[in-house]
């Protein structure tokens, strides 16, 4: 971290009370930790916008016994191998199986993959997470 510096902020009352329930409930010690966070959490979203290199993490939920769908799920991660970092399989019970995947690189490969993966039949669920490498942000 780098030098910390001060400065004032001014809201309406009602507001300031809606933002120290808000902080309290997600455990912050105080309010400038918490504003250090939602402005870091915008500039990740930026990173995710301007097409750099970004790390994040996509869950797929998916029923194994529908046709080819995990030759397809691993075709396609191989397909993209230089952008997956790792990938957990867990059997989640008869029917469903979850994979959890680091991903790494340009925006846009990330988001094709993504789609890709998102849009077979018999996915149930997906889910990306957009993280930072967090060179972008202090
Ligand atoms: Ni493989
Ligand atoms: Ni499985």
């Amino acid at each position: 971290m780098g030098k910390l510096k001060r400065f004032g902020v001014s809201m309406e009352k009602s507001l300031l009370e809606k933002f120290d329930n808000f902080i309290k409930k997600q455990k912050y010690k105080n309010r400038s930790e918490a504003i250090r966070d939602i402005i870091r959490e915008k500039f990740v979203e930026q990173e995710w916008e301007k097409g750099k290199n970004v790390t994040g993490c996509i869950v797929i939920v998916y029923e194994h016994d529908v046709r080819e769908i995990v030759d397809k799920i691993i075709d396609i991660q191989h397909k993209f191998s230089s952008h997956i970092i790792s990938s957990q399989h867990i059997h989640m019970n008869e029917e469903n199986c979850m994979e959890i995947i680091a991903v790494k690189g340009e925006v846009e490969k990330i988001k094709e993959l993504y789609f890709s993966l998102k849009s077979l039949k018999g996915v149930k669920y997906s889910k990306i997470t957009k993280a930072t490498t967090g060179k972008k942000i202090e």
